[in-house]
């Protein structure tokens, strides 16, 4: 089965072989759609808006009859676990589910499930699509993976969108930091102050920060955070010339980026979005067995 739980599951070839499907989907390949009745749900038992309909809109695209399932109002409210609920979605005719749950690594209790999972996203775990569609967008602007620099700033400790990246660019020949306030953030080798690291990078890709998964409430005012961990005004323009501005979203505009600087010229930010459904429209074709597209 085809599930797609962490990007360190796919090889090399099979990350080209979703982008390229996923950049085919955006010219010559976008009218496929399957060739026979196909019934997707979404799970989702955690806030999302793009991850969730853009999964929606690239399960329409492609012909498939589409259920979005939230816990509220489900018979999680009565008790039932995930294991249970996600079996019953198996057992009533559906060929395939994208779930996202605040558990980390959910998806290892549900190894007796047949039909394929995508993983929208698992607590602080694992967020393949994401990190994908961050791929796709640093493709579109390089060309390549080798050499390309990424700093990865803010909420790094919560961030499930950080370690995917991290383990995509070490696969594929790039290089990522973190930066952020040192409680969030590992001072390893991998560390670099911000202002070091916004002038290092050939991508800076700011991290929202993950307020739901905090034990404490942040001392730091909005207006601190951004003048000492954020992408102000200022060091958006120590930026090099060719770097461009990334972001998962939703974004706290004001917080950990200038709200100017999310529609500024160099930032791919809403392009990230646009890109998500072309990965999901080739995950979801790949995980209900349909071979890649010639290259
Ligand atoms: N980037 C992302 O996962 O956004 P949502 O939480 O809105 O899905």
């Amino acid at each position: 089965k085809n599930s797609l739980l962490r990007i360190c599951d796919l090889t090399k070839e099979e990350i080209f072989d979703i982008l390229h499907d996923a950049e085919a989907f955006s010219c010559s390949q976008s009218d496929w759609q399957f060739p026979r009745r196909t019934l997707i749900a979404n799970l989702f038992f955690e806030p999302s808006t793009r991850t969730h309909f853009s999964f929606a809109s690239a399960q329409h695209q492609l012909g498939a009859s589409v259920e979005n399932f939230t816990a509220q109002g489900s018979s999680v409210e009565k008790g039932e676990s995930l294991y249970d609920t996600v079996k019953t979605f198996e057992s009533i005719g559906f060929d395939a589910l994208v779930i996202r749950h605040s558990q980390d690594e959910y998806f290892k209790e549900l190894e007796n499930i047949q039909i394929p999972i995508l993983n929208a996203g698992d607590g602080c775990g694992n967020h393949p699509t994401q990190c994908l569609l961050d791929l796709l967008t640093i493709y579109q602007e390089f060309h390549t993976f080798e050499g390309i620099k990424v700093a990865v700033i803010g909420d790094v400790k919560h961030s499930r969108v950080a370690n995917s990246i991290k383990e995509a660019m070490d696969m594929l020949g790039g290089e990522v930091c973190f930066s952020g306030p040192k409680e969030w953030v590992e001072t390893d080798a991998s560390y670099k102050d911000i202002n070091e690291a916004v002038q290092w990078a050939d991508v800076v890709m700011m991290l929202r920060i993950q307020h739901e998964r905090h034990q404490e409430t942040m001392k730091m005012s909005k207006e601190e955070y951004l003048q000492n961990y954020g992408l102000t005004k200022e060091r958006a323009a120590m930026m090099k010339p060719n770097a461009i501005i990334m972001h998962p979203a939703p974004v706290n505009r004001g917080v950990e980026i200038d709200s100017d600087l999310v529609e500024a010229k160099n930032s791919r930010i809403f392009q990230q979005m646009s890109n998500g459904v072309l990965v999901r429209k080739a995950v979801v074709k790949r995980a209900l067995g349909y071979a890649p597209f010639d290259r």
